[in-house]
């Protein structure tokens, strides 16, 4: 065992070196050919640490690294349980398919029913809602591309079951008064939290103020390990539906590579099943497998450590950024933080007064300074809603015009943590100059 434990400080020694040689080096910023990066992943030798702890102990699938990460997600965001899924879309296709579980009774999401959301925005909020045959219902959004709160007594109908919505780039949608519309009506909430990880709004988590949020762990986000996302919910019957439907659809809850967690695996009598069927094999729920590996979450755990410092850069890159840019007021609307709110940026949107939004693009990406539109625009002009039937499988209610002023005349750039100062500092004079000169 000496040498077992000899030879993995060796080898976790040599990883922290390579880091050094390899990954830690800073490329000076040199504004004739350095590139500015909307996004970009920030981590150090811990992460290739765990990564190699985790490979060494080769379990592969979903393990003691899961767990920890599900724990410390749960502990950072103040909710009771998070799951780890392999990716934001599958875990927004996890948390709207929960909705539909029978375990829920008459409150149940059923083909047909309607889901109040946006059009501005990542196309897998509403995919799952289409996918299972549910309406999703669109109402316009602020000039942030944050749903519009004033708006969704008009979107209510009698099929009306849940509204599920994301903070756009970081800055928080007005969650208490959703939530507060979904009280009423006795309404799910599910909020993509996918690009606001660390957000706060009257000092809680986005993420938690309704029923579930959810995370994306892909690299540009607020966190990485690759590929991954998450769930996360306070509900106990919410977490036992969606870790059936995460695992397979089963009703049995052990984890990998453990049987009998219940202590009756061979005695209970399961729907039309023989006496005693293996509660392995029993299925509750017509589930997927949308498991994370254990080498995901080990690096995701070096990143949660990471994650209030991470915040705090966001906003340090956003103000400074905000502050040179002050006076193109004329040129540009500035984004602006919701009320009470923190956001933990995920990027700096920008909209043109006057129209001419790709030029700009151009202007910026001819100084090697990456741009995102705010992802699919108005999803309903996306190619894929053209199969579908306006009125029966989707609605739109009143008109969808800041969405489409998103769409046409508006660009974000980075404020990730990786972002220097000089680099701020360049954005802003190329920025200044693709409008004042
Ligand atoms: C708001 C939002 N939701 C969901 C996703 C999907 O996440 P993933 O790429 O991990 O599937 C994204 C992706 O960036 C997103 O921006």
């Amino acid at each position: 065992m000496d040498r077992v434990n000899e030879l993995k400080e060796s080898i976790l020694a040599q990883v922290a070196e390579y880091y050094r040689l390899v990954h830690a080096k800073e490329e000076p910023f040199d504004e004739a050919s350095s590139r500015v990066n909307y996004a970009g992943r920030v981590f150090d030798e811990r992460e290739m640490i765990n990564l190699a702890e985790a490979s060494l102990e080769f379990w592969l699938t979903a393990g003691k690294w899961a767990a920890r990460f599900e724990k410390g997600l749960a502990e950072y965001l103040g909710c009771r349980h998070a799951l780890l899924v392999n990716s934001g879309s599958s875990a927004n296709l996890l948390a709207l398919m929960a909705l539909t579980s029978p375990l829920l009774g008459e409150r149940r999401l059923r083909r047909g029913d309607e889901v109040i959301t946006v059009a501005a925005g990542f196309p897998t909020t509403v995919a799952p809602a289409v996918q299972y045959g549910a309406v999703p219902v669109f109402v316009d959004t602020d000039l942030q591309g944050n749903i519009d709160p004033a708006l969704l007594e008009q979107a209510l109908s009698p099929r009306t079951r849940a509204v599920m919505a994301a903070h756009t780039l970081g800055n928080p949608f007005r969650a208490d008064l959703v939530r507060a519309f979904c009280d009423r009506h006795g309404l799910w909430l599910i909020e993509d939290n996918c690009d606001s990880l660390g957000s706060k709004l009257q000092g809680r988590f986005t993420g938690t103020f309704g029923d579930i949020g959810t995370s994306s762990f892909y690299p540009p986000h607020h966190l990485t390990m690759g590929e991954g996302g998450a769930v996360y919910t306070s509900d106990a019957l919410l977490r036992k539906i969606m870790l059936s439907m995460r695992d397979w659809g089963r009703d049995c809850w052990c984890e990998p590579g453990c049987d009998n967690s219940c202590g009756c695996r061979f005695s209970r009598q399961f729907g039309e099943l023989p006496p005693g069927y293996d509660h392995k094999y029993v299925y509750s729920h017509f589930g997927y497998n949308l498991k994370a590996t254990d080498l995901q979450a080990a690096v995701g755990c070096a990143q949660l450590e990471k994650l209030t410092q991470f915040t705090a850069r966001r906003r340090e890159n956003f103000d400074r950024l905000r502050e040179g840019l002050r006076d193109l007021e004329e040129f540009l609307i500035l984004p602006e933080a919701a009320p009470d709110s923190e956001p933990s940026w995920f990027g700096f949107l920008m909209m043109l007064r006057h129209g001419k939004r790709n030029e700009f693009a151009r202007c910026l990406e001819d100084n090697r300074i990456q741009t995102r539109n705010l992802f699919g625009g108005n999803l309903t002009r996306q190619p894929c809603f053209g199969a579908l039937e306006k009125g029966r499988e989707y609605r739109i209610v009143g008109e969808l015009k800041n969405t489409d002023r998103i769409m046409n005349d508006s660009l974000w750039v980075g404020v990730y943590p990786g972002m220097t100062a000089q680099k701020i500092d360049y954005m802003i004079r190329v920025i200044r100059r693709c409008f004042l000169t």
